[in-house]
């Protein structure tokens, strides 16, 4: 998608579409009050095309709302769109984002291939709201049905975003290349989470992680089987055994000029391309989805695309444990003793819980190449969804200074997260009678705080967050503002905390 600012009136913007942002400005609480629809631009010719539609009151300025006006008198634009935002109260970025997302999938549809959006003029920080709407058009663009044979290219050709008069030009031109590099990060790790199992080995996401990482200047190292014995990685091993696909160990390095010895800063992804659960295998129904079960390793992928194009001044160490979990007669049993990196014994009560095994490797392997703060990103347990739905995502954190960095990376990020405990009364949920640890709590109760706990025994004292992705990876149906398929979520929030070390 070619972006490009426009520093001249938006009534002479020459688009296929122009699109415009239109607040609730009503303080009322009451459910059926009259909205009070304030179109958030000084553009007298704008304001003058809508103000018959707008006096109609059938536009209420929701989140989302959309209306479409055609030849609009006085404008260049061939169509004028305008997108809800909700309460002006609630008119933040996140909702700009939303709904710059929004008019694009409006467009998409009906063959629209370039647009331009005129960024809110009032109560806006000109880098936050050129940002939000770089990232929401270019996340709003992708769409997951690569492989139909007969399918139309609608992409987005060209997104112009008019400034309104009097905005600083740099702040808008920070803000349009940040979003850039962040949404088509994002879209990055949505393409690899989209790809189906077969077309997704071990083996093909690391060759796509490395082909990045040449094409944004970063070292790396693809580790296959016979060095993750070497190194120790049992616990990682006994996941890849039952299957034919060998097993990759992505390390890729962010190592700026000028950035201090420490922190360092080590993100780690579980990168289980297909699991079937293996011996403890999974039900028929909906196992097809778990080829998204390495997100979080293309989140941490996504991160360290957008991480070398924006160059905090802080050193990063990316790790992807990536595997297949299948049921084969080399599998992992129920019952079987593996000895992680660290040397502690785990007993495998449910090969299913096989994220927490690859990943205790890969913190462990990331704090002895030196990581000062650990945050690690994983579809790790169905209890995070059942605790959380599909509204917030889990985090947990064994250090209160790295879980503020996170909560100001959300302020930016606009993702939604929510903290659990860790409490070590729930350590005995992990203690096993033969091991040191046991993969599965003796309960089902608490599940996504059992594989917490779990991943904090191969932590120790090091500041590390856990980001249980599970429930929030994966959209079964399209949102006004973006399609169904992979969300890419937790590449915006880890970008912004690794930003704030810097
Ligand atoms: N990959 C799954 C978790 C998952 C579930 C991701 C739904 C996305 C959507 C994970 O490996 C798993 O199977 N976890 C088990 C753990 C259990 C055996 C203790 C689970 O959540 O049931
Ligand atoms: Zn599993
Ligand atoms: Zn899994």
């Amino acid at each position: 998608m070619k972006t490009e600012l426009l520093f001249t009136p938006a009534a002479t913007a020459q688009t296929e579409l122009l699109a415009v942002f239109a607040a609730d400005k009503s303080t009322s609480k009451e459910r059926d009050a009259k909205p009070e629809v304030a179109l958030l631009t000084a553009d007298e010719a704008i304001r003058k095309a809508a103000s018959y539609v707008l006096s109609t009151g059938e536009f209420k300025a929701e989140p989302n709302e959309t209306l479409l006006l055609h030849a609009p008198e006085g404008l260049a634009a061939t169509r004028l769109l305008i997108v809800g935002l909700g309460k002006a109260a609630k008119a933040d970025p996140h909702a700009v984002r939303k709904a710059a997302g929004t008019a694009v999938r409006f467009a998409k549809p009906r063959g629209i291939r370039s647009l331009a959006i005129a960024a809110p003029d009032r109560d806006f920080d000109a880098t936050h709201a050129v940002r939000a709407i770089a990232e929401g058009v270019i996340l709003g663009d992708f769409d997951s049905d690569t492989y139909r044979t007969d399918r139309k290219d609608r992409s987005i050709q060209t997104l112009s975003v008019v400034i309104p008069h009097g905005a600083h030009r740099s702040a808008a031109e920070t803000g349009l290349r940040e979003g850039v590099i962040i949404a088509e990060s994002q879209n990055f790790a949505r393409t690899l989470i989209n790809e189906p199992g077969n077309l997704m080995t071990p083996s093909i996401l690391a060759r796509r992680a490395a082909t990045m990482a040449d094409e944004q200047c970063l070292r790396y190292e693809i580790h296959g089987p016979q060095t993750i014995q070497e190194l120790g990685m049992h616990a990682f091993l006994s996941v890849a055994q039952g299957s034919d696909e060998p097993p990759a160990l992505i390390v890729i390095t962010y190592e700026p000029e000028g950035a201090p010895a420490e922190p360092v800063l080590g993100l780690v992804g579980k990168g289980i391309t297909f699991d079937t659960g293996g011996i403890s295998i999974k039900p028929a129904d909906s196992m097809e989805k778990m080829k998204y079960d390495m997100a979080g390793g293309a989140a941490m992928i996504g991160a360290m695309r957008a991480i070398a194009q924006l160059k905090p001044k802080v050193k990063v160490i990316g790790i992807v444990c990536a595997a297949e979990n299948m049921p084969s007669g080399k599998a992992v049993k129920p019952g079987d003793i593996t000895f992680a990196m660290s040397g502690k014994s785990i007993e495998v009560l449910n090969t299913d819980a096989e994220g927490r095994m690859v990943l205790a490797d890969g913190l462990h392997y990331s704090k002895q190449l030196g990581a000062t703060h650990l945050i690690d990103a994983a579809t790790l347990t169905g209890a995070v969804a059942i605790a959380l739905g599909q509204i917030n995502a889990g985090v947990f954190a064994n250090d209160d200074e790295a879980y503020k960095h996170f909560t100001k990376a959300l302020e930016t990020s606009g993702e939604k997260f929510w903290r659990l405990p860790l409490d070590d009364e729930y350590r005995e949920q992990i203690r096993s009678s033969i091991a040191d640890i046991q993969n599965t709590g003796l309960t089902r109760y608490g599940g996504a705080i059992n594989a917490a706990m779990f991943l904090k025994e191969f932590v120790g004292d090091t500041p590390w967050l856990h980001l249980d992705i599970a429930g929030m990876a994966w959209l079964d149906a399209d949102k006004p503002w973006t399609a169904k398929g992979p969300t890419g979520v937790a590449v915006r929030s880890i970008v912004e905390w690794v930003r704030s070390y810097a």
